[in-house]
């Protein structure tokens, strides 16, 4: 085959594509049970937002980036996630000039240039939502809970949210030099841009899946308690409600998450299940993006749902939905010159809401049946000659393989018995 989809993309086929679609309404549906609005932006945007919201130092602005210059020598990037793009139109359309809070929801493709492997995708998928203008942990726990209830109502009821808190900036960086200062010894067998990358950003070395890493973090303090008053109590404040409201949760000092903007609170689930790739989700607060972005201070918190990685879990709990019919009826005319009375009995179907098809290079009524099984059609509604004289049809259930001859006024009336 000459033409293949890209490395690290994929196609979403005819036998798996209801997967996504039940996924998707099944998040629209939540999100508009708790007020969410939906918003959908551009697939590219300007690189420099990026740069802005994710920072310069994180994975996905220095490594993973789809950017190019277009014609007009404009430099603009792929999104490599849905937050920044979102907040960009929060701020370009005075979203939130009402004032209050601002709830949206999105479904979006995203890219970043990695590694391709499984759960790992360059363009792939993500079920999105961001809580702007309060500061409370009861909004946190608002996120995290539609977040389990999501899962949950996808069949993943076992899993548990690790939550963290990272602080606000001053603490983030007081604790990154006690990092520094802690793994001193440790990172100086690195090479010089392992090196680098831990001076940029210290609190990503916990999240490093190098066992010495992880040797040489032990004894290390945990962050909480370099944590400021102020956020301390916020963070025991958000375990307080999730206690109230039994979202499944545990407290895990490792998640610091890879994108600059959080703030405070940040959270992830993981699934064992997925092999090299367990995140399913991540989000958190940022309560300075906005304001980063040239917005006034808006404080605000999201998350991001991996769509291919749920399918995955799905797939490894033996959830996955048998692919509903194509259609329900299909249409076999035995003769070319019935092809008009087949038509006129589409459209009555279609007219009264069943599903219905017809091939339009009809073979034997065998071959016909075949195709109308393989399309999982509950009905074929056979015209003959017969049939035909007599105004009738005959309404032959696929399942059974039991036929009986109606009158073709009655058809949609005898489906439905
Ligand atoms: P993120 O953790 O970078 O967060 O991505 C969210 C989820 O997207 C991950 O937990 C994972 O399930 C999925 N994901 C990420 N990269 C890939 C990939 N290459 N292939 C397949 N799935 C992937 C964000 O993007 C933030 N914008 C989330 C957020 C919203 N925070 C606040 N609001």
């Amino acid at each position: 085959m000459r033409f293949q989809a890209p490395r690290g993309t994929h196609d979403i086929l005819p036998g798996e594509v209801h997967r996504w679609q039940v996924a998707e309404r099944t998040f629209a549906d939540l999100a508009r049970l708790y007020g969410y609005c939906e918003i959908r932006t551009p697939l590219f945007e300007e690189f420099d937002l990026f740069v802005r919201s994710s920072g310069e130092t994180s994975e996905v602005v220095s490594k993973q980036m789809y950017d190019f210059q277009d014609k007009g020598n404009r430099h603009l990037a792929l999104k490599p996630e849905g937050t920044a793009p979102a907040i960009r139109a929060y701020l370009q359309h005075s979203l939130g000039a009402q004032g209050g809070t601002t709830r949206l929801w999105y479904a979006t493709p995203f890219f970043r240039y990695e590694r391709p492997q499984k759960g790992r995708y360059r363009q792939a998928h993500q079920l999105g939502l961001e809580l702007l203008g309060s500061a409370s942990p009861e909004a946190d726990a608002e996120v995290i809970n539609l977040t389990v209830e999501f899962y949950a109502a996808m069949g993943l009821e076992s899993l548990v949210v690790s939550i963290n808190c990272i602080g606000r900036v001053a603490t983030r960086r007081a604790y990154g030099q006690a990092i520094l200062a802690h793994l001193a010894g440790f990172l100086e067998g690195l090479d010089e841009e392992a090196q680098d990358r831990a001076c940029k950003n210290p609190l990503r070395i916990l999240d490093w899946k190098d066992p010495a890493a992880q040797q040489a973090l032990t004894d290390l303090p945990p962050i909480g308690e370099y944590l400021e008053d102020e956020s301390r109590e916020s963070f025991d404040h958000l375990q307080t409600i999730l206690e109230r409201t039994g979202a499944p949760y545990k407290v895990d000092p490792s998640i610091v998450r890879g994108l600059d903007y959080y703030t405070d609170t940040v959270f992830e689930v993981h699934a064992p299940e997925l092999g090299a790739q367990t995140a399913l989700c991540g989000g958190g607060r940022y309560d300075d993006l906005v304001k980063e972005m040239g917005g006034p201070p808006t404080p605000a918190v999201g998350v991001g749902i991996g769509l291919e990685r749920l399918l995955m879990v799905q797939e490894a709990f033996d959830l996955v939905a048998p692919k509903p019919p194509t259609v329900e009826a299909f249409v076999i005319p035995l003769q070319e010159e019935f092809s008009e009375i087949a038509d006129n009995v589409l459209r009555e179907l279609r007219f009264a809401g069943v599903s219905a098809t017809v091939d339009f290079a009809p073979g034997s009524l065998k071959s016909q049946l075949k195709q109308a099984d393989r399309l999982g059609a509950r009905f074929a509604v056979i015209l003959g000659e017969d049939e035909v004289d007599r105004g009738e049809v005959s309404l032959r259930e696929m399942g059974t393989g039991e036929q009986r001859r109606i009158a073709r006024g009655l058809l949609v009336q005898e489906m439905r018995r």
